[in-house]
């Protein structure tokens, strides 16, 4: 089949260059997991010493910025997501002269850092929620979560229906200091994970107190972890048995405990603050919402930078459905004037390589390990298609090794608490939070010299920063090639439109500024006129007298 490509373009465009201001715009910030980066001291456990190590991995590779999931002081209930102390360091993880080291480091090499803040919930071994329990009802430490007596006889029963993200009620009932059963408290997550209630001023007043202990530490921004949470509507009112996760479905309205619109409030006041400090402090929200246009709400000019594109993480790898995410994404975010943002792999879901190794269409969280060579095919298409996109890209660490998700984990060895917990999240996310691999041999990898946390399969290796570095087939040097064109031709991440050109069903054709992106998702190749000259592609792309052929799953970068 041939096809032309320089039809007219479609589309708007303001892709003007005058248009970008902030580092952030068009950063692409890389997501250091600490406990699964770089262990310094060898206790089998990342730390923020070995993340300070690898900072010229980082460097090389040429990310803006990376943020960093967790280091707080926590019993890890959930790997690190459960604050005790939100102003110390774990010692698991390091000091507090440590993560000084860490910025200052990093900003000597040019990269800004981003640490997470989780302000939904703290830990139960938080100082205020065991003086709650300690002090027991009637306790004023207790209106700083949301403490409610049960229904039933006896207070037996949960006070609402809501149910926990990793599973479960989300109440726990507490025991009184006299040994009786006593009230419940909310938990959305884990039950070593108690909500705050935001309501109550002195939580608002800590919170904006921690944003300046860290960003006088210098930090360059936040991770706001279910940033959509904080609020929940008034009376906790049950939900009705419609069915509890309706993360990104509006269909009914929502739920009572997400996406509130009191929520923004609170990142109003926090804008303030971020502006009093020089140099673009910036703050991303975890916020997952029923559409694009909910997301865009926390992005509006006086509220948070940006937010996670949780819409194009959960697509498919079909081009008719990317096409259609991508417009809605620019289209949500242009009237607020943020920038889109694009994400394949986090911490929480199945890596991208492993999503995309089943038939379009599978599910965000699998344990299938489906067609490798198919996955990591794809996964490096999706990741120039991300690349090639105008605003900012998120990358986990790992990925740019095409790292699978590691499929295969006994169940003895599994951490993630939903696992633990029926019917949630059913205990994926340890797969892709395997320590990833530096060096083809030696223990754990180049990891560290103590083992690794969670057994790392054979094929780590091959996989390795040591056996790719220098390849020129690798997904490495493709990673590494990629953002060094992203930083010579800042056009590339710049505006808020793309400009589709016409092209066959499966295949996705778009202009950027001197650039031409093509994007076959099909499983045969596509033949076509060139549309200049080729400068990166996720696989080989042959060209002939003009014309070229762009393999299955292939994404190539054109100049024209
Ligand atoms: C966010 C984090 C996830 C954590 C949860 C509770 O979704 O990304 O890892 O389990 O919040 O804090």
């Amino acid at each position: 089949m041939t096809q032309h490509l320089a039809a007219p373009p479609t589309g708007t465009s303001d892709d003007a260059p005058g248009h970008r201001r902030g580092w952030w715009q068009d950063a692409v910030i890389y997501q250091v997991y600490p406990r699964s980066f770089a262990d310094g001291d060898g206790d089998g456990m990342g730390d923020l010493d070995g993340v300070r190590r690898r900072l010229p991995h980082l460097r090389a590779l040429g990310v803006d910025a990376v943020w960093l999931s967790p280091f707080y002081a926590s019993p890890q209930a959930d790997a690190g997501y459960d604050v005790a102390d939100y102003r110390a360091i774990d010692p698991m993880f390091g000091t507090l002269h440590d993560a000084d080291a860490l910025i200052r480091d990093a900003h000597g090499l040019g990269l800004r850092i981003i640490v997470d803040l989780v302000p939904n919930h703290s830990s139960s071994e938080h100082d205020w929620f065991k003086r709650a329990l300690r002090e027991g009802p009637g306790s004023a430490l207790r209106e700083r979560y949301h403490f409610r007596p049960g229904k039933g006889v006896d207070g037996e029963l949960p006070p609402n229906d809501w149910e926990s993200i990793f599973g479960g009620p989300a109440w726990t009932r507490t025991t009184d200091p006299d040994g009786t059963p006593g009230d419940w408290y909310l938990h959305l997550f884990a039950p070593e994970q108690p909500d705050f209630n935001w309501e109550h001023p002195a939580v608002a007043d800590e919170f904006r107190s921690i944003l300046r202990f860290w960003l006088d530490m210098g930090v360059d921004g936040f991770r706001v972890d279910v940033a959509h949470g904080l609020v929940k509507a008034e009376g906790l009112p049950d939900i009705g048995g419609a069915g509890q996760l309706r993360l990104l479905d509006s269909s009914d309205g929502g739920t009572p405990f997400f996406d509130q619109d009191g929520v923004h409030e609170i990142y109003r006041q926090w804008r303030v603050i971020l502006d009093e400090y020089p140099g673009d402090r910036i703050a991303v929200a975890e916020a997952w919402t029923p559409t694009v246009e909910r997301t865009a709400n926390y992005v509006r000019p006086d509220e948070l930078h940006q937010a996670f594109n949780f819409q194009y993480l959960t697509t498919s790898w079909e081009a008719e459905a990317l096409r259609e995410v991508i417009d809605v994404s620019l289209a949500a975010m242009r009237p607020v004037g943020a920038p889109a943002t694009w994400v394949l792999s986090n911490h929480d879901v199945t890596r991208h390589a492993t999503r995309f190794a089943g038939p379009p269409g599978g599910p965000t969280q699998t344990r299938e390990p489906g067609d490798r060579t198919l996955g990591l095919r794809r996964a490096r298409a999706a990741t120039l298609l991300m690349l090639a996109l105008p605003g900012s890209a998120y990358l986990y660490q790992g990925e740019e090794l095409g790292l699978p998700d590691v499929t295969d984990l006994p169940d003895e060895v599994r951490q993630d608490p939903s696992f633990f917990r029926a019917d949630g999240q059913d205990g994926f996310r340890d797969g892709c939070r395997v320590p990833i691999p530096w060096t083809r041999e030696g223990s754990s990898y180049g990891f560290g010299d103590g083992g690794s946390w969670l057994p790392q399969p054979d094929c780590w290796g091959a996989l390795s920063v040591e056996a790719q570095t220098g390849d020129p087939g690798s997904t490495l040097e493709l990673y590494r090639s990629a953002l060094t064109v992203r930083r010579e031709h800042p056009g590339l991440g710049a505006g808020t439109a793309v400009q589709w050109r016409d092209a066959p069903r499966g295949v996705l054709v778009f202009a950027r500024p001197g650039f031409v992106c093509t994007v076959n998702t099909t499983d045969t190749a596509v033949r076509f006129e060139v549309p200049g000259t080729l400068l990166l592609a996720s696989a080989p792309v042959p060209t002939e007298d003009g014309h070229t052929e762009l393999g299955p799953d292939t994404t190539a970068w054109w100049t024209v």
